[in-house]
């Protein structure tokens, strides 16, 4: 029997914050480690181009993000490891797909629907601001996906409806040209922590409430000293389940550490020891991927050459495929 074929994306915007840690790129690094599998882990920078149209920020965040799944320990000699855009055969494979996928089908796409919504609320133009980037960006994701006839994806709950996509537009080709994908199935965990913000709600990067993955020691304690706690004075029992001190200790720490900080809060431990103690756990875990992360980013020369392995080893599943895709559509030499 084949090995299960897990591919996962990531957009290549943005800084990573503790919420992207512990909801995503932790789970998907011990995930890649189960022999059972096979693992194709992507630089989704292509995708980074809808949304960000500064080229020093999405190269920068493209180098940073390399080095974040780097420093934490994903292997590009077990994995998969590769960027989006070294893969021709994708762009190639996404155009073949435009053709097949409904107009229809893409004007029910949730980050169009969103920004249709915004536009009629603000009274614009339904699609002011709407790029064909935004609007077909499913096709894209379903190219990324049956280019590596990937079985799962996992995704967070609002990538859901993309796999769907990439699953009937999968079928369309297939029905049309004959078998040649496989249908990819959505995996969503949902027993990953949902971490919350500075200010208590859910982190994201669009509250502005996030703490940086990769900060020094300082100011990650600047940051942790951030969190927002009420004025109970120490002494005061303390309620550990609506504190985020609380909550983000919980994302770290073993089972006995959350009992025992449990007890702590309903003895009344101050809330700056609390978040002294915070420091040190979290500081502890990330302290190794940090001088590793340090270390990546003064070397990206080394980080171009784990890509490129990791492209060429891509393009030996992407090229055959490919080429029997063109053949099926009738793109062939004329003596063929
Ligand atoms: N769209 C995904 C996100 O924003 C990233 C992504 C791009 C992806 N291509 C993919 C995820 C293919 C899974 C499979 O999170």
């Amino acid at each position: 029997m084949s090995k299960a074929r897990v591919l996962t994306g990531i957009t290549t915007t943005g800084t990573p914050h503790l919420g992207n840690y512990v909801g995503a790129i932790r789970p998907a690094i011990e995930a890649s480690q189960n022999q059972d599998v096979q693992s194709f882990y992507f630089l989704a920078d292509f995708h980074a181009l809808i949304k960000c149209h500064d080229p020093e920020q999405v190269h920068r965040s493209t180098t940073e993000i390399a080095a974040t799944w780097l420093a934490l320990g994903l292997d590009p000699e077990k994995v998969v490891f590769y960027r989006q855009s070294d893969i021709p055969e994708i762009p190639e494979l996404c155009w073949m797909l435009n053709c097949m996928a409904a107009k229809g089908l893409m004007n029910r796409a949730h980050a169009y629907k969103a920004a249709v919504a915004a536009n009629e609320e603000a009274g614009e133009d339904t699609d002011f601001g709407v790029t064909m980037g935004l609007y077909s960006y499913p096709v894209l994701m379903a190219a990324d996906i049956l280019m590596f006839n990937a079985t799962q994806v996992p995704v967070g709950k609002d990538q859901i409806q993309h796999v769907e996509m990439a699953r009937d537009i999968a079928g369309r080709f297939n029905h049309h040209y004959g078998e040649h994908f496989v249908m990819p199935e959505a995996v969503v965990d949902d027993k990953v922590a949902v971490l919350q913000g500075l200010d208590g709600r859910k982190m994201s990067k669009s509250y502005g409430n996030t703490i940086p993955l990769f900060l020094t020691e300082k100011q990650l304690k600047k940051h942790i000293n951030k969190i927002k706690t009420n004025l109970l004075e120490p002494g005061d029992p303390k309620d550990p389940d609506t504190s985020t001190v609380f909550q983000v200790w919980q994302a770290f720490a073993t089972e006995q550490q959350t009992a025992d900080m449990r007890q702590a809060f309903l003895d009344g431990i101050a809330w700056g020891e609390a978040k002294k103690q915070l420091f040190e756990l979290v500081n502890e875990e990330l302290r190794e991927a940090r001088e590793r992360y340090q270390e990546l980013l003064a070397n990206p020369k080394h980080m171009e050459e784990l890509l490129q392995m990791g492209a060429e080893k891509a393009r030996s599943y992407s090229a055959p495929l490919l080429q029997a895709c063109r053949e099926a559509v009738g793109i062939r030499p004329l003596t063929k």
